[in-house]
């Protein structure tokens, strides 16, 4: 693998959970792999006061407890440490950008790196345009040399609605060029994710029944066992609908049901997937079920509902579970039913996408699918990421009776191999320049265009139809009307 070119991250939010949990154990698997460029500083720039000494120390911290696979070689982490620098430093001040861009001109000369730089905005989103309105004032956003080169990075979420998602991408292109702009959707740094692209497009198998006269229905699950933990207050203003399915379900969906593109290049696979989000039916609120999680037992012990939940209003009407259906008006999906389930506090955690194949038009046999069709393909995304195709065999010594068996394939059995986690592959993917897995303008706005419709809807009438069930249960029951109610 070629590395990176020499460059610069700058951190904004270093302080806060995304860098602890995800970005800076995601540099040092890179770092630890030699994935990382020869010369390479990671700037991390927040309000609270740390020396660079300080901050290594908490990192380094940070790094034994979220490290993935055991503890860290000690020189090593001292060695990847040395790159770590800080800026204690408020966003909001446009007065302190100079002594940003100081920091950053040292931290070149000293190290003999080129003008680029990567600024990572891992902020609270209402900072992000003042942000990035404050870099173009003062300069940081444009490279002072022939080869240098500014990208910036943006955390979901992005907008609350389709009218700040249009706003939020008018201020950043006003500053950015579009190809500078990477919005970051972590499922689509997921191994199983992109192998939905390998599966479809380099399998005749697979491809050649990937349509609406062999699939009955697509079904994308997002299921978590745990509540909303200390996000409460991020929770409310987001909700279920927002914070999974217009930006991660979205993006899966696309890859299910995009065409080929003519060659592996990022701007004719993200046309692939905002035509889909062009093809999307749309939505009524009767395709949508929204739920919220009350007291209920998981597992052993019995979990307080969301309202008792810390930071979350005790009348909120924010929904923590959606089901819903939809189609994509085209020649290869017409009339075949999409769903996505997403909640939070569900019976198990489960995030995979099931391809339920037709039944065969005569059924000669008995047995275990005798009225639905056996075939189905899934793709499991969460770890322990997998692929199962299920098929009917014959019941040993039974007469001709029917069982549905599965073929499993599952990525660790590919041992010698090291699986990256998603921000590890999408943050190499930025520093190569490479944009196929993050989100361009069009999709952006397309997927906010899609379910606008129905927050408006619900902000109008906060309560109408919204329904309840118990912490530890698979949701509420009214999730079995969709499959139900008349296509
Ligand atoms: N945590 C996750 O797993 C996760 C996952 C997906 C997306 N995200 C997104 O990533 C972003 C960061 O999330 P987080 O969980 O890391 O939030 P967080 O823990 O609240 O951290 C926010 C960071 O922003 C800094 N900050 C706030 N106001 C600032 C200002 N005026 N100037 C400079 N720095 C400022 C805070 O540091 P100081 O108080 O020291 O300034 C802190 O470092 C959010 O947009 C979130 O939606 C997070």
């Amino acid at each position: 693998m070629i590395k990176p070119e020499n460059q610069i991250l700058v951190i904004f939010g270093a302080s806060g959970d995304l860098t602890k949990r995800k970005l800076l154990p995601s540099l040092f698997e890179l770092f630890d792999r030699d994935m990382l460029p020869e010369r390479f500083v990671i700037l991390g720039v927040a309000r609270t006061p740390f020396t660079d000494g300080e901050f290594r120390q908490q990192q380094k911290e940070n790094l034994k407890t979220f490290l993935k696979g055991g503890q860290p070689d000690e020189q090593q982490l001292e060695r990847f440490l040395e790159k770590v620098h800080y800026l204690g430093f408020n966003s909001d001040q446009a007065e302190e950008y100079p002594v940003l861009a100081e920091k950053i001109s040292a931290l070149r000369q000293e190290k003999d790196i080129p003008d680029r730089l990567i600024f990572y905005l891992a902020t609270p989103p209402q900072k992000y345009s003042t942000i990035a309105t404050a870099l173009q004032q003062s300069g940081l956003s444009r490279p002072g040399r022939e080869n240098g080169w500014r990208r910036i990075i943006v955390e979901k979420p992005f907008g609350s609605n389709l009218e700040t998602a249009r706003k939020l991408n008018h201020e950043l292109r006003a500053i950015f060029r579009e190809q500078d702009i990477y919005r970051i959707d972590h499922f689509l740094g997921k191994e199983t994710v992109q192998n939905i692209l390998v599966l479809r497009f380099a399998n005749q198998i697979f491809e050649s029944l990937w349509n609406r006269n062999y699939i009955d229905s697509v079904e994308i699950y997002a299921a978590e066992k745990l509540g909303v933990e200390n996000r409460g207050k991020y929770y409310e203003s987001a909700g279920a609908l927002r914070d999974m399915i217009q930006n991660h379900l979205m993006q899966l969906m696309g890859f299910v049901a995009m065409e080929a593109p003519s060659a592996f290049d990022a701007d004719l696979m993200r046309d692939e997937v905002a035509k889909v989000f062009r093809a999307l039916h749309p939505l009524s609120v009767n395709d949508v079920i929204r739920g919220q999680y009350i007291t209920g037992k998981a597992g052993e012990e019995m979990v307080p509902g969301y309202r008792e939940e810390k930071g979350v209003a005790p009348d909120s009407a924010t929904e923590t579970y959606i089901a819903m259906r939809f189609f994509i008006d085209n020649w290869r999906w017409g009339g075949v039913p999409f769903y996505f389930y997403t909640g939070k506090r569900l019976q198990e955690s489960r995030s995979e996408i099931v391809i339920h194949f037709k039944n065969v038009p005569h059924r000669l046999f008995s047995g275990i699918c005798p009225h639905s069709s056996c075939n189905e393909l899934v793709l499991k995304v969460d770890s322990p990421e997998s692929i199962s195709l299920k098929f009917g065999l014959k019941i040993p010594g039974s007469f001709f009776e029917v069982k549905q068996v599965s073929m499993n394939f599952t990525y660790n059995s590919l041992c010698n191999t090291y699986i990256a986690n998603a921000y590890e592959r999408l943050l190499l993917d930025a520093m190569q320049g490479d944009s196929t897995l993050y989100t361009r303008t069009d999709a952006l706005e397309l997927s906010w265009r899609f379910i606008d419709p129905i927050l408006k809807e619900w902000e109008k009438d906060p309560l109408k139809g919204l329904t309840f069930y118990p912490a530890g249960s698979e949701g509420p029951e009214e999730r079995k009307w969709l499959l139900h109610c008349n296509l």
